[in-house]
């Protein structure tokens, strides 16, 4: 049986003040947790007014790469307390903007994701993530990561999940009501952990008011609620999570891959 203790964290940045809320985040690492998440965005706040502004905050962070301060931080922290993080970060390539997510392991090695389904303003200030979902090893356990509104796409979580994830990490600035619940069912439709870090607090930096909904989680392969935050407040959602539960035997008779029918399942219904 290998367990693991893992923490959906939830902060409330203050837009643009990267420093501080780096400090904020550093002080909500629970000690001796094996794999944290963050937010989306985590550490510069949602709310770029144009592409420019997000340009000047944007950082490298693709392996390989000399890291931004942001990542770099993260990566000091990472070695430190041997958690291994997951945050999201404005990330820049070349001329290129994506509203990406970090894994970033205690060794210092790191691997990305780049959000697939970008949300309202976020297409014009973004380019769409262009690697597809991808699972990796951290922690001796299979992680995947999404961002955010990629959970309103139910292909999202199902892609990660075949492709071996036992945890989505989900990165989140949720402002519609419904998430929460939806991961529930993620989980359970995927039989695997769902780890959603979320933001609270307000931003009104352009024409669209936006409040963060808080309610960071982490839900079990059968769909139970580990542990979840409040509206308001930040924290870390902890949770002690049995790895050997994100099996797909359904019952005796039912396998959750196996017993799908993907010629069933085509687009083209003419
Ligand atoms: C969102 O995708 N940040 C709602």
């Amino acid at each position: 049986m290998k367990t693991l203790t893992v923490a959906s964290i939830q902060n409330s940045p203050e837009f643009g003040n990267i420093r501080a809320n780096l400090h904020d985040l550093m002080g909500l690492l629970p000690l001796g947790c094996d794999l944290a998440v963050l937010p989306e965005l985590c550490a510069t706040g949602y709310q770029f007014r144009c592409r420019d502004e997000v340009m000047e905050m944007a950082e490298v962070i693709a392996p390989g790469q000399q890291p931004g301060p942001i990542t770099t931080r993260l990566s000091e922290a990472a070695a430190s307390s041997g958690i291994t993080i997951i945050a999201g970060i404005a990330e820049r390539d070349g001329d290129k903007l994506y509203n990406s997510s970090v894994l970033i392991r205690p060794d210092g090695s790191r691997h990305i994701y780049r959000k697939i389904h970008l949300f309202l303003d976020e297409k014009n200030l973004f380019d769409p993530g262009d690697l597809g979902f991808s699972v990796v090893d951290a922690c001796g356990v299979k992680v995947g990561m999404m961002i955010c509104f990629d959970w309103i796409f139910p292909e999202s979580a199902r892609t990660l999940a075949l492709k071996g994830a036992q945890i989505i990490a989900h990165p989140s600035n949720l402002v519609l009501p419904w998430c929460p619940e939806a991961m529930i069912t993620r989980s359970l439709e995927n039989r695997v952990f769902t780890m959603t870090a979320n933001r609270v607090g307000r931003e009104l930096r352009t024409d669209t008011p936006l409040e963060f909904i808080g309610l960071s989680q982490v839900v079990s392969p059968t769909g139970m609620r580990l542990a979840q935050l409040g509206k308001e407040g930040t924290g870390a959602a902890l949770a002690t999570i049995n790895i050997s539960e994100s099996h797909k035997k359904i019952t005796a008779a039912n396998d959750l891959f196996a017993d799908r029918r993907p010629e069933f399942y085509q687009e083209d219904i003419s």
